[in-house]
């Protein structure tokens, strides 16, 4: 059992994402792990430009102030990430800073929303978060799951088990660092 603290960061509000079940997915691949997580779903946190925001952005920086490390879970729109996972992203900067995260980017395409990820993966190094290899592409979207909401193919369930064990150590080791720093 660990006492790590990972939550998973839904970045799509779109109705009808494929992205949640994909969110749910990882969810529960880090609770098989004794890891406690929690889904944030962007849609629950309304923002706009300007960052003015709901009560709920509170709880969001709560979230992520007690977080270890994250997961962001995002599809590739015209190959970029979601504006409003960028805004959520935005109105906070110091509860990330030397933070861990893991990056699935998601599509309906055969590329799995890599250039999506890679982007991300400059934006969150911009905001001190550590970004971890590998990163998890899902490509065609609809078929990426099974029945009961697990990877259906094995070598995506692998990728996203490295990625997941990457996130557990960098989560780890960097909280030892931050706490003797
Ligand atoms: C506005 C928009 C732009 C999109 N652009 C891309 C794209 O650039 N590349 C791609 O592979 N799929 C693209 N898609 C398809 C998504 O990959 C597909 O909807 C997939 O299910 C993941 O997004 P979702 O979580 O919103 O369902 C786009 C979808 C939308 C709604």
């Amino acid at each position: 059992m660990s006492d790590l603290f990972l939550p998973v960061i839904l970045g799509t509000a779109r109705p009808g994402r494929r992205s949640q079940r994909i969110a749910h997915a990882i969810v529960d691949m880090l609770e098989r792990r004794g890891i406690t997580t929690e889904l944030i779903d962007v849609a629950d946190v309304p923002l706009t430009a300007t960052g003015r925001a709901a009560p709920s952005l509170e709880r969001y920086r709560e979230t992520a102030a007690a977080a270890d490390g994250f997961v962001i879970v995002a599809p590739e729109y015209n190959h970029g990430y979601p504006g409003e996972l960028k805004l959520l992203l935005d109105s906070e900067f110091a509860a990330y800073s030397r933070k861990p995260v893991g990056i699935v980017s998601v599509s309906s395409g055969l590329m799995g929303g890599a250039r999506m990820a890679e982007q991300l993966k400059a934006v969150t190094t911009a905001l001190r978060m550590i970004p971890v290899s590998p990163a998890v592409h899902v490509g065609r979207a609809a078929e990426a799951l099974d029945d009961r909401g697990a990877f259906a193919s094995s070598s995506l369930a692998d990728v996203a088990e490295r990625m997941l064990d990457e996130l557990e150590w960098y989560a780890a080791s960097l909280r030892t660092a931050r706490t003797a720093a």
